[in-house]
């Protein structure tokens, strides 16, 4: 596939492509974009705690009419994977977020849009919507300024044809990043975001902490939208309980990729928690260091319904624009059947199954 795609030749896993760009970007864009808050212990939790699950499959299954396909809040999808919101696309290749919108949807995996797309969210669901094999369109929403803006963001998204709202919730200010500072990283002198509203530009930690919401907050947009409201960044089982009870539409167990605040533990090991405490009443996705099919297999049978998959689609989209993005996904996917055929599992239903994993443990 890579010769078609004007892909160095060698790429064979989503580490190679993150080896790939970390060679071609800028060291101040690559700072912001792998960079995680403070010491990094939790961006490597993630990854760690992936990797130190292991699986317990049984041989010999029946998997006649094997079939990785899902389906998220009534959307049928190739695979339980999506790309999850990445702020400001464009640092990576011209493509930007109409380059990773139109390789998710050839793929037939979802896609959040990040409040801070360089690309109008309108341009990017016209990218999407029209491939009949396209997975879930969701917009990511930051709680930013005050309730008329977030609804006429709401709107719009709605408007523009999205089919869900996630809310960030874990990141009122931004997280200490010494990677990013230390290298100087600043956005380009016009750089777009369209979606931020100018109260909220540049704005600092004294300011946003009073602008910050609440669960009144979540439990007014879930009432006033007209779309699904997912939670994304619940890390607390207890924090899950009150989602539900503010009407979240979905979980997203997420540490912000490590980005936000440090220490956190991996996602992987809050999961079982957060799954329990949800008890099947809404989907549950979770993100965090998924590189691996096996790291999709896990998350499943720990009880996620899907993943999102961050940092190595923008490595894609670095190497190779949205050809890059589509061969990221394709790996994953392919990496993802061989995973579950070689589990015994037929149906991605079967793979919620605790027997095929021991236990995580905090690394
Ligand atoms: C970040 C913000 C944009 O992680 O969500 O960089």
């Amino acid at each position: 596939m890579g010769k078609h795609l004007n892909l160095p030749p060698g790429l064979v896993t989503l580490a190679d492509h993150g080896e790939h760009a970390r060679r071609s970007l800028d060291a101040r864009t690559w700072a912001y974009f792998e960079g995680g808050a403070a010491d990094g212990i939790t961006l490597h939790a993630n990854r760690a705690a992936w990797e130190a699950i292991r699986l317990r499959p049984r041989v010999l299954a029946d998997l006649s009419g094997f079939d990785p396909r899902t389906a998220l809040l009534g959307r049928a999808m190739a695979a339980p994977v999506l790309v999850a919101p990445m702020a400001h696309q464009g640092l990576a290749h011209p493509d930007a977020e109409r380059g990773t919108a139109l390789a998710a949807a050839a793929l037939g995996v979802g896609l959040v849009l990040a409040t801070q797309s360089g690309t109008p969210l309108e341009e990017v669901a016209r990218a999407s919507l029209p491939d009949p094999d396209r997975g879930p369109l969701w917009f990511q929403l930051y709680w930013l300024g005050n309730r008329a803006w977030v609804r006429e963001l709401a709107d719009r998204a709605q408007r523009a044809g999205y089919e869900a709202i996630v809310l960030t919730v874990d990141a009122p200010v931004q997280g200490v990043r010494d990677a990013e500072r230390r290298s100087g990283f600043t956005l380009p002198a016009g750089m777009e975001s369209p979606h931020v509203p100018p109260v909220a530009r540049g704005a600092k930690l004294a300011a946003l902490v009073q602008q910050a919401a609440t669960w009144d907050e979540v439990a007014w947009l879930a009432s006033e939208s007209t779309l699904p409201v997912l939670l994304k960044g619940i890390t607390h089982p207890a924090d899950a309980a009150l989602a539900l009870e503010a009407g979240a539409a979905g979980i997203i167990v997420s540490n912000h990729g490590g980005r936000v605040l440090d220490t956190l533990p991996a996602t992987a090991t809050v999961l079982p928690e957060i799954v329990a405490a949800v008890d099947g009443r809404v989907p549950v996705l979770v993100d965090g260091g998924i590189r691996r099919g096996t790291d999709v297999v896990k998350a499943l049978a720990l009880g996620a319904d899907a993943v999102l998959v961050g940092r190595p689609v923008l490595h894609g989209l670095a190497n190779a624009g949205a050809a890059g993005v589509a061969h990221v996904l394709r790996l994953l996917l392919d990496e993802f059947m061989a995973a579950m055929a070689l589990c015994g599992k037929r149906r991605v239903a079967d793979l919620r199954d605790a027997g095929l994993v021991e236990a995580p443990s905090r690394p």
